[in-house]
Parts: C-alpha cells; structure tokens; sequence
C-alpha cells in the first residue's frame, strides 16, 4: 500500500526542517517497493515573501507545494483561523493517511486542530520542547500540538521528559534534531555562499545578529535595550532583519536599512545557506531564534540568548549560550565574558552531543512508516 502524507508548512524553520525529511521519503520512494511513501506539500502562506519562503524551497530541494493556503499576515487568531478553514478543505479533498506537521507556529496549531478533527493521524516533529512561558505564541501551540499528536518526535532526552511530565508516554520517540541533520548536511554546500559573507564583513572579523521574537519586537524598550547593547559592542554586527523587526523599527523610530550606527549591517533576511555560512565564521552569535541558538552550538560559535529562557537548555548547561535577556548591561557583560572564555573553561569543553547522530530524519521515517494508518478508501470516507 502507498501511505500519502500530507506535510503542512508555512514558515521559515519548517522548509528547513521538512527538507531534511522529505529527503528522507524520497530515498524510500527511490528504493521502490509498494511501500513506497508519497508526500505532498501544503504550505499555509504564513512565510510569504520570496526570501522567507520561495529561496528556502529553492535552496534545499523540498519539493514545490501542491497547495498555498495564502493566509498571508494577520492577527494571531485571524491568522490560525484562515488556516484553519482552507486546511480543512484541502485535507479533505486530499485524504492523507497522515499528516506530518514541525515546530510551534500557527501554522503547526492548524496543522493539528484540522488533522485531530478530521481523525487523520497527526505526526508531530520537534516534539516536547518547553519554554514554561505562556506568554509565547510558540508555547502554545506546541502544548496542543503535542497533547493532540498520534506520533511525537522528540529531538532531545530533554523533550522526551517534558512530554512525560505531562503524561505523554506513548508514540513518543527521541530521534534526534533533523536541525542537526540541515546543519551537517547543508555546511560544505554553505560554503559556496561565501563570497556573500566576505562582501558583507569587508573581510574583517564579526558577529551576527537576529531578533524576531515578538517580546522582543513588540516592546519598544526591550529592542531598544537589545539595540543599545549592539551599539556597544564596537565590533562588526551583521544584523539579517527579519520583516516583523524591520516593521517595529519603524514604527518605535528606530535604526533603519540606512541609519544604523557604525559597524552595524542591517541586510535584508537571508537563505538558509547564507545564513549557515554567516553563522559559521562568525565570531559571536546574539539571538533569539532557537534555530540559531542551536546553529551556533553544532558550528561551535559561542552564543548570546536574547531571551530570559530557552527551550535548547542543554546548550546553556554547556557553557557556550548564555541567556541574557533584552537588557543592555547583561548582554554586554555575557558577551564580554564568551568573548574572553570564561564560561567554556568553567563547563568544559562539548561533552556529549545531545541532539542526536544527524540521522533523525530517516530514523523519522522508518518509524513514521511503522505506524498503523488507516488505508483503505472506505475508512477514509468515513473518516472525513
Ligand atoms: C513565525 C513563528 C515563529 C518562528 C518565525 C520564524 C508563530 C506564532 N511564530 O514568527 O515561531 O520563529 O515564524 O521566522 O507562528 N512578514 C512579512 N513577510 C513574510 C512573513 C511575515 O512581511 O513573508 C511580516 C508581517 O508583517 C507579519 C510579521 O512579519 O505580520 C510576522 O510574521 P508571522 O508569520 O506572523 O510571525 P513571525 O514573526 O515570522
């Protein structure tokens, strides 16, 4: 029988992520077999522009969407409920045996509301994370996402224990970070992106910057806090600016594209590739991206959490992230202190690797194609 997935995506980290596993599938499906696996894409619209979407598609080889949603940008609720009612239909039309969603945006909350109401399997990748605060959007949606999962893939020990502190015990699975995979996979192909960081950094060393987390956009004074601290380093900052932080500088009156202090490089967003070549020869990451946070720790670049906590906890405990908020003094200090290797020589070096051997995303999908699905057509009616 051909199971048919149905991977739901619809911003920036879930093109990565999805990448690496349908790269995955595509390997079972070259081997042949009637158990070959198909998968579709839908894609929400979330991430709409070329370079938060389109360049992620063309760069990592994940197949074109069969369907765009087109939800486009809107309140929280507004946004989830557009997905919400075209998800629908589409899942209904195409009838997958499973629908395979990542992460914590509304788009994955879609995915997971429309999937559990339609009685469709729900696989749930980057399961288990926490940041124990409410008042993240993404701590929501990964809470539903993963009490309303049939199949829960954890990419740490620590995932897996937060899933269980909940009483979630069962189809779950530790499989490592298909993140991990994209950064092993993907680095030597990054390579060929760097003429684009030696333009940028005029040759010279630099660090790099992102924000894009909403406490951080939506209060003016923790950006400005966070700004202020850049501004203070006197180093070359090359600062990628995400489309909601170009929006809340404008709107706070605060750097633009052209009007940034010495040293600081304010560029439009970035691919995946440039992205990974920026990280890896950085001197010094600042960030409050989990992705990145996790970016710098697999390419050893010591890092700055602009955040008050984190969900990638183990690379705090090993001593190269360092949380330090949206205050100016903290993260100058905490930057201060990486920069002079304090806090490495007091951890120790990157004992274990806690985020897996980089073959998450087969060990996905040889479980994921374990998993009894319901097949045959007359069950699908009555399903949806
Ligand atoms: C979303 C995710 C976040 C993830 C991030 C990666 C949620 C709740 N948040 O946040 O977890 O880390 O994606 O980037 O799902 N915009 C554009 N063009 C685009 C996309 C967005 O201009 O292609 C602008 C719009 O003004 C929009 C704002 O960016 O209002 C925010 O976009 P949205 O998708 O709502 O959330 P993100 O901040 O990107």
């Amino acid at each position: 029988m051909t199971v048919k997935i149905a991977t739901v995506v619809g911003a920036r980290p879930q093109f990565v992520k999805a990448a690496m596993v349908s790269r995955a599938l595509q390997r079972v499906g070259a081997q042949g077999g009637a158990e070959a696996p198909r998968e579709i894409i839908i894609h929400t619209g979330q991430h709409y522009d070329t370079n938060m979407s389109q360049v992620f598609f063309d760069d990592l080889g994940l197949p074109a969407s069969r369907h765009n949603l087109g939800v486009g940008s809107a309140s929280h609720g507004e946004q989830t409920g557009r997905m919400l009612i075209r998800l629908e239909a589409v899942l209904q039309q195409e009838r997958p045996d499973i629908v395979l969603t990542y992460g914590d945006t509304n788009s994955t909350l879609a995915a997971a509301l429309v999937a559990s109401k339609l009685h469709i399997p729900l696989v749930h990748v980057e399961a288990g994370l926490r940041s124990f605060n409410k008042r993240m959007p993404e701590e929501l949606n990964r809470i539903l996402t993963d009490h309303a999962a049939d199949l829960l893939f954890c990419p740490t020990a620590t995932a897996v224990q937060n899933l269980r502190a909940e009483g979630i015990t069962q189809h779950v699975y530790n499989v490592g970070d298909v993140m991990y995979d994209a950064t092993l996979f993907f680095a030597t192909l990054a390579e060929r992106r760097a003429a684009h960081v030696r333009r940028l950094s005029e040759g010279k060393p630099y660090y790099l910057a992102t924000v894009h987390r909403q406490e951080n956009t939506d209060n003016p004074e923790r950006l400005a806090g966070i700004l202020e601290a850049l501004g203070r380093l006197n180093e070359v900052v090359i600062f990628p600016v995400h489309p909601r932080t170009a929006s809340a500088l404008r709107q706070h009156n605060l750097w633009g594209l052209e009007g940034s202090p010495n040293g600081i490089r304010l560029i439009p967003p970035v691919s995946f590739l440039e992205m990974l070549n920026l990280e890896k020869h950085a001197r010094l990451i600042l960030t409050d991206s989990g992705g990145v946070q996790k970016e710098a720790y697999f390419l050893n670049v010591p890092c700055v959490t602009l955040r008050e906590e984190t969900e990638w906890v183990e690379t705090v405990a090993a001593g190269v992230n360092v949380l330090a908020g949206a205050c100016t003094e903290r993260i100058v200090s905490a930057v201060d202190r990486l920069r002079h290797g304090a806090l490495s020589q007091t951890s120790g070096p990157l004992a274990r690797q806690p985020f897996g051997d980089g073959q998450a995303a087969t060990k996905i999908v040889e479980i994921l194609l374990r998993f009894p699905v319901v097949s045959t057509e007359a069950e699908k009616r009555h399903r949806v």
